[in-house]
């Protein structure tokens, strides 16, 4: 049975064209996934195929028009796909996911009340807590969930007790942007159903590490960005057709009134569009290739859901052992301190996004001195603050900040060891 390994991982590498750019004559080494991913080739020709023989805008009599009407159909059709969700048209589309969510909670705001309460964690990317902070001045309560700092974990007993009768919304991530940790969206959306709360995922750093599923999720709305994916700088959020349909949108009068368009202010990037149903396509070519030996886990999936479920799964299982390879690698450097989970029995709980800080160095000399190697790592808080500042981490410069992609190889793993190890402090 063929797997997900070395070398297939180095035949779709070729596939990559920014893997194969070289400074100073070295390859580079790209750990910076979570900032945003390379692109696909495909992803490249789809954007170049749209600009040349469809550029236009939507809803129009002629030919280019109704390529363009083709194209954002075809893009809301994958991205249901990925997520799993019932209706293409639960796919709402917006410049990346902050943009969205500002979008959403600008639109939940005009349904509650003062004194109405959502509860936002303290393990979240800002780009999750500020849209729902800016509704305190509507006077909506907001309620911050605690995370355990000796594991980063979402403190599921704190999180219980900031849901209470009054609250409106649980907005929480899939994974930490910052640290790693996934989170039980499941449970958490059972906590928030039983209070008649929705639940709003963040899906933008889970999204390329593992299979997502809204229904099984029990979520209301999830929101990712293509650009993590190995797309284009799109967002793309879920919301459950019913709720889409009775929130009320800020929208101009001539503006279908219908979910999604409602929500979709102003001409959309059908360019973004057309290199993510590329992306989305990838992400099942590996399915189709790589993940056969995972197509028990998904009884009931077929054709393309089942692919990018599958690919998924074997992009998971691949990078996890990469990831065990970069802690126990990590781990043996003397003055490294890794945040977030360690154990190598645990490594279901995380994905392969792996921060430290160094002694004596601050996190962003250890960044300039990779760069100097070659390789490409984020420093600082990744707009994830609350995090390193329940760390205490912020006034010190935040963390380094690893991230593996499926594309990564053990010998780049093993460099980055080897040049830490060698890093003057
Ligand atoms: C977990 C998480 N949420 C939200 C965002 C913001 O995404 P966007 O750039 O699409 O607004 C990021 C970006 O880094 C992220 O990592």
């Amino acid at each position: 049975m063929s797997t997900l390994d070395q070398t297939a991982v180095s035949s779709l590498r070729a596939e990559f064209p920014a893997l194969q750019e070289r400074a100073n004559g070295q390859p580079l080494i790209f750990f910076d996934g979570p900032g945003g991913t390379q692109v696909h080739r495909s992803v490249i020709e789809a954007m170049r195929r749209y600009l040349t023989e469809a550029n236009s805008n939507s809803h129009g009599a002629f030919l280019f028009s109704r390529r363009t009407d083709e194209t954002i159909a075809a893009a809301r059709r994958a991205l249901a796909d990925m997520f799993n969700a019932p209706r293409p048209e639960e796919i709402v589309f917006g410049p990346n996911m902050t943009t969205l969510t500002f979008n959403l909670s600008r639109a939940i705001e005009r349904t509650l009340q003062p004194g109405d309460e959502i509860v936002v964690t303290w393990l979240d990317h800002d780009a999750n807590v500020a849209p729902w902070r800016a509704l305190e001045e509507h006077g909506i309560v907001i309620r911050q969930a605690d995370f355990d700092p000796t594991d980063c974990t979402l403190d599921m007993e704190s999180l219980r007790a900031t849901i209470t009768e009054r609250t409106k919304l649980v907005t929480v991530g899939y994974a930490s942007n910052a640290v790693g940790s996934i989170n039980d969206v499941r449970r958490i959306a059972d906590l928030a159903h039983q209070v008649g709360a929705w639940v709003y995922v963040d899906a933008v750093h889970y999204a390329p590490h593992g299979p997502i599923d809204v229904q099984a999720l029990a979520c209301d709305f999830l929101v990712c960005s293509a650009y993590k994916f190995f797309g284009p700088h799109l967002g793309a959020l879920y919301g459950r057709y019913e709720l889409l349909d009775a929130l009320p949108a800020y929208k101009v009068r001539p503006a279908d009134n219908d979910p999604p368009h409602k929500f979709e202010t102003g001409t959309g990037n059908f360019e973004a569009q057309a290199g993510t149903t590329a992306a989305v396509d990838y992400l099942a070519s590996i399915g189709q290739k790589w993940g056969r030996e995972f197509a028990d886990r998904f009884p009931g999936f077929e054709g393309r859901r089942l692919d990018l479920k599958t690919g998924m799964s074997a992009i998971q299982a691949y990078e996890r052992e990469q990831c065990r390879r970069l802690i126990a690698g990590l781990q043996e450097i003397p003055g490294l301190r890794i945040y977030g989970i360690t154990a190598l029995d645990r490594l279901d709980q995380r994905v392969p996004t792996v921060s430290f800080t160094l002694e004596g160095s601050t996190p962003h000399t250890v960044a300039q001195r990779l760069n100097q190697a070659n390789i490409f790592v984020w420093d600082g808080n990744f707009y994830a603050l609350s995090v390193t500042e329940r760390l205490g981490l912020e006034e010190q410069g935040g963390l380094v900040r690893v991230g593996l992609a499926h594309y990564n190889t053990t010998r780049e793993v093993d460099t980055l060891i080897n040049v830490l190890a060698d890093m003057p402090r």
